[in-house]
């Protein structure tokens, strides 16, 4: 730690649980190695309006199976496409990261630790491109970085989400109604097959399998016939028919990608009742998936990626993303890491093994 000693933390996106883990990992191993370390606050926001502190042994103490983060984030500061609302209410975006590089400079800054998903590391891989000193830590309850094998907040996610198919399962059984749930994971449907699989739905819909919509009222109506008197629903937010789209609920320009998806589970949920003339009811579990403390296994990844970036930071290699691949966590550069979306795909064992049991995935 002898070159690089103030080192920025910053985490951008949606929060997800095991952030302050990554943090007190960073913070402790570089404080231990004699550096000074600042947290930039609120994501990219802070950092181009010059929002930091110094942290001190005593923040970044007690944090590890604390949910959210202590600097804050948001998804809404992409520096170079930053939104600046007029008095009108109007948006215009403009490039800020020339204001970005100043603070980098006036902070005295060596290194940043970037923690994000997919848009923090397109952002961070054009900081890199401007000379800034940037390391990569892969964040997303909805696992979809290709260069990884899996993201830190995902197993949180799926494991909340299970729960809440564990509870459905039971008041579904007793009412005898099809149970739709909506999570997230805007067009990958990890979180939808992981807990669909993990909590036995009868049927599981993700953005990677268009579905048909007869072929989910086949589905209930023939376990209805065969005397299984509820269904399980677990549909992703990305899910789309066939023959249809995704469902939008809101467009928001200042927002890093401004569709924010939500309302697939209630449509499902009102056809399949005005189809089958079964009762149904809808849950969307929402930022539950996001919040609270980390699993074990996140708290573990998280803590293990946070000492291999301070580990890049001390050696100098920059523009890299730390990455899990097999037991091993090594470093992706952050341009690779990028170049696609990892979705589930057609040959996942899971699926097959989902598919096995009798799952539907609403495609025949
Ligand atoms: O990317 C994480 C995520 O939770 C997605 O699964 C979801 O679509 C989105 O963020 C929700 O974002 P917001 O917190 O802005 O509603």
């Amino acid at each position: 730690m002898s070159k690089t000693q103030r080192i920025g933390i910053i985490t951008g996106g949606g929060d997800c649980p095991g952030l302050n883990a990554v943090i007190r990992a960073v913070a402790k191993t570089c404080m231990n190695g004699g550096a000074t370390v600042l947290g930039i606050e609120d994501g990219f926001e802070g950092f181009v309006e010059g929002r930091m502190q110094e942290l001190t042994d005593s923040q970044v103490s007690g944090i590890l199976s604390q949910g959210g983060t202590i600097l804050g984030t948001s998804n809404k500061g992409d520096p170079f496409h930053y939104p600046i609302e007029g008095p009108d209410g109007k948006i215009e975006i403009i490039d800020e990261s020339a204001r970005l590089l100043r603070n980098y400079k006036r902070w005295g800054l060596d290194a940043i630790v970037a923690i994000g998903g997919d848009g923090t590391m397109h952002i961070s891989s054009k900081l890199s491109d401007l000379g800034l000193n940037v390391i990569g830590v892969p964040k997303t309850i909805d696992n979809d970085l290709d260069a990884t094998d899996v993201t830190f907040g995902y197993d949180s996610a799926r494991f909340v989400a299970t729960e809440a198919i564990d509870r459905l399962h039971t008041t579904g059984s007793s009412h005898h109604r099809v149970m739709v749930i909506e999570v997230m994971g805007r067009y990958a449907g990890w979180i939808a097959l992981g807990s669909g699989l993990a909590g036995g739905a009868d049927i599981i819909l993700i953005p990677e399998i268009p579905f048909k919509w007869e072929a989910i009222y086949q589905k209930v109506k023939a376990r209805s016939l065969h005397g299984k008197r509820f269904s399980i629903v677990c549909v992703a937010e990305g899910a789309k028919p066939f023959d249809g789209d995704l469902v939008v609920k809101k467009l928001d320009e200042k927002l890093t990608d401004s569709k924010r998806l939500g309302g697939i589970g209630e449509l499902i949920g009102d056809r399949i009742s005005e189809q089958t003339r079964l009762e149904t009811r809808v849950t969307v579990l929402g930022h539950l998936q996001r919040g609270g403390s980390p699993t074990p296994f996140d708290r573990n990844l998280a803590t293990r990626f946070g000492y291999v970036a301070s580990q890049l930071v001390t050696s100098g290699k920059f523009g890299y993303m730390v990455a899990l691949k097999g037991n091993r966590v090594e470093s992706v550069l952050i341009k690779d890491a990028i170049a696609q979306q990892k979705l589930v795909p057609m040959t996942s064992q899971a699926l097959h093994a989902a598919r096995a049991v009798g799952t539907s995935f609403g495609d025949e």
